[in-house]
């Protein structure tokens, strides 16, 4: 989709002032704001009711910025950057000093990504300053994946929204921590624990024990994601559940695979989310699916689960993360 380079013009000059754009990247739409402003930047965590110690992901457009932001960049987070960069991988490094707190919740690492999205690219190149942007929505509702997700959500409270089409992967980017000895994963996705060993090696996914541990990556500690009716993962007798929700007379949501598709009964509310046969058109349809169900004002909602593989983890984390009580 073409988005009109004055409009890209105007988006910058708004963060360069100090204001808020949401805009498109590649994974879901971003909430931006100059990273390099604290008072900027505490609008991000305003706007969405984020709490403060939960840090933000600062994109950058060309490799020779990520200087500005990180420092002690190990040789296999480079290794990273040359595969992956521009793309949906962010990596966890340490933070310089031009960096506020604010940006980074108070830690002394800092989340930084290249998005691969043309618009989000020349956003940040005209702003001329690294944006800091988590995912335009309400904390804890489900990622927008499109400009009329992020205006039911946020609407009037950001100084513009970029139109830049449907989010080409549809969940958010994965989130690797290189600050360590070895490589941990917070957060899966489009790049996958496999084609990440296949570069650099053993890569572990972060699990979090919160008895002994502090929390490593503040976001994974709340719920996410989380459309209003409550969300059931439902792996096997779908149609024993089914029949016994249609008993109470309950308005039913499911989330259902083409493949699927004529095996529900008429009366609940299917949302069709692409070819099980193919992951990624799931992952591109997930957020759609969920904020869809609300829209519709369902009671509840089931969904059915995709394998553990691939981008298939990464499906599985968000729709885990929204089924959470
Ligand atoms: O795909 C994406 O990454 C999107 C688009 C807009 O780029 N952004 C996004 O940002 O998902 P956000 O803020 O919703 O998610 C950031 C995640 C959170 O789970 C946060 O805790 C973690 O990254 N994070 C950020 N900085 C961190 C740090 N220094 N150490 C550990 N985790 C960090
Ligand atoms: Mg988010």
């Amino acid at each position: 989709m073409k988005v009109d380079n004055t409009l890209i013009q105007q988006a910058a000059d708004i963060i360069k002032q100090g204001g808020l754009v949401a805009f498109p990247t590649e994974t879901v739409y971003g909430l931006g704001a100059d990273a390099l402003n604290p008072t900027a930047v505490n609008k991000i965590f305003q706007t969405k009711g984020r709490p403060a110690n939960n840090p933000v992901i600062v994109h950058i457009a060309d490799e020779s910025d990520l200087s500005k932001v990180a420092k002690n960049v190990p040789m296999m987070a480079k290794l990273l950057i040359n595969n992956f960069w521009p793309g949906p991988l962010t990596l966890i490094l340490e933070k310089t000093d031009q960096v506020p707190m604010e940006t980074t919740g108070g830690l002394s690492t800092i989340a930084v990504r290249m998005p691969s999205h043309p618009v989000a690219q020349k956003l940040i190149r005209l702003a001329g300053t690294p944006i800091a942007a988590p995912s335009a929505n309400t904390s804890g509702r489900p990622s927008p994946t499109n400009y009329q997700h992020v205006v039911d959500d946020l609407g009037n409270s950001v100084d513009l929204i970029i139109d830049g089409g449907p989010s080409e992967y549809g969940v958010e980017s994965t989130v690797i921590d290189m600050t360590g000895e070895t490589p941990i994963i917070y957060r899966p996705g489009s790049i996958t624990l496999e084609q990440i060993e296949k570069l650099i090696g053993t890569t572990e996914y972060y699990v979090q024990d919160s008895l002994i541990e502090e929390i490593k990556s503040p976001g994974m500690a709340y719920k996410h994601y989380a459309p209003e009716a409550p969300l059931y993962l439902i792996d096997d007798n779908f149609d024993d559940l089914l029949s016994e929700y249609l008993s109470q007379g309950l308005k039913i949501g499911i989330l259902a695979t083409h493949e699927n598709l004529a095996q529900y009964p008429e009366q609940t509310i299917v949302f069709d989310l692409g070819y099980r046969s193919s992951l990624s058109s799931i992952a591109q349809n997930i957020y759609a699916g969920l904020l869809d169900m609300d829209k519709k004002q369902v009671d509840i909602i089931l969904s059915e689960t995709f394998p553990k593989t691939g981008i298939g983890t990464a499906i599985m984390d968000r729709l885990e993360r929204a089924s959470q009580k």
